[in-house]
Parts: structure tokens; C-alpha cells; sequence
């Protein structure tokens, strides 16, 4: 029962690939660098994985520059209905690893 519980989540895992775990994990250093707590980092993580997967999978962080992440976030802001500051938070966490 378990077992068949445990390959259906591991399926659905692949199938979506949008499961947190193959998502980017920020550190202390990348935390330094943008002048932010790590905290704030992983909260951004976790909101992104929670609040923008429901509709589409996740996009990789790498797959947009910083600016045009920004411009997505006002987009994407309405249609996840969060407010200013997870939209921030998210933002933050995006900026780490964005196109250069
Ligand atoms: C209510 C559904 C919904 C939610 C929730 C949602 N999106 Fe989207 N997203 C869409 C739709 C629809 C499109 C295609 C929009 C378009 O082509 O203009 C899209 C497109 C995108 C794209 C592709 C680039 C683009 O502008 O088309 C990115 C990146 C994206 N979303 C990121 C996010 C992020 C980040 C969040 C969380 C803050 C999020 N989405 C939450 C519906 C959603």
C-alpha cells in the first residue's frame, strides 16, 4: 500500500519535474551576495515551489535574467495572488541563480 503510494508520488515527480528537490537550494554564500538572510532565501524557495507550480510546472531559475524575472513576477503576482512581499521574497530567491 505504501510502497504503491511511494511510486505514484516518484511518478508523478518525473512526470511534472516539479518537485522542490530539483530546485536550486541557496546557501549562506549566495545569501552574502545578495546582501539577504539565508532564511529569506529558502522561504523564497518554498513559496516558489508552493505557489507557482499549481498552474504550470516550475521554471528553472536559469531559464531568465534577473530583469526579466521582474517583469514575469507582476505578471505572474495577480495570477498566484500573493502579495508585495512574497513576491519579493521569491523574487530574491529567483535572482540567485538567473541567466547572467
Ligand atoms: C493561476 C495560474 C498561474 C499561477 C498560480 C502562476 N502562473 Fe505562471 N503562467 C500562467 C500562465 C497562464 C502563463 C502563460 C502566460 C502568457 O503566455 O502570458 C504563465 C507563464 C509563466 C512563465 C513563462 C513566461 C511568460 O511570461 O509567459 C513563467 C516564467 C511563469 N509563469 C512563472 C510563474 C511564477 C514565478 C509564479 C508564482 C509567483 C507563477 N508563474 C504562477 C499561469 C499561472
Amino acid at each position: 500500500m505504501y510502497f504503491k503510494l511511494f511510486i505514484s508520488a516518484t511518478i508523478i515527480c518525473l512526470a511534472f519535474s516539479s518537485c522542490s528537490s530539483s530546485l536550486y537550494t541557496p546557501n549562506e554564500t549566495d545569501a552574502q551576495l545578495e546582501n539577504t538572510s539565508l532564511d529569506t532565501l529558502l522561504a523564497g524557495k518554498k513559496l516558489y515551489a508552493n505557489k507557482c507550480s499549481s498552474c504550470h510546472n516550475l521554471y528553472l531559475p536559469t531559464k531568465y535574467t534577473y530583469s526579466e524575472w521582474q517583469d514575469i513576477m507582476i505578471k505572474m503576482q495577480k495570477l498566484a495572488k500573493i502579495d508585495d512581499n512574497h513576491k519579493l521574497i521569491i523574487t530574491k530567491y529567483l535572482k540567485v541563480k538567473s541567466k547572467k
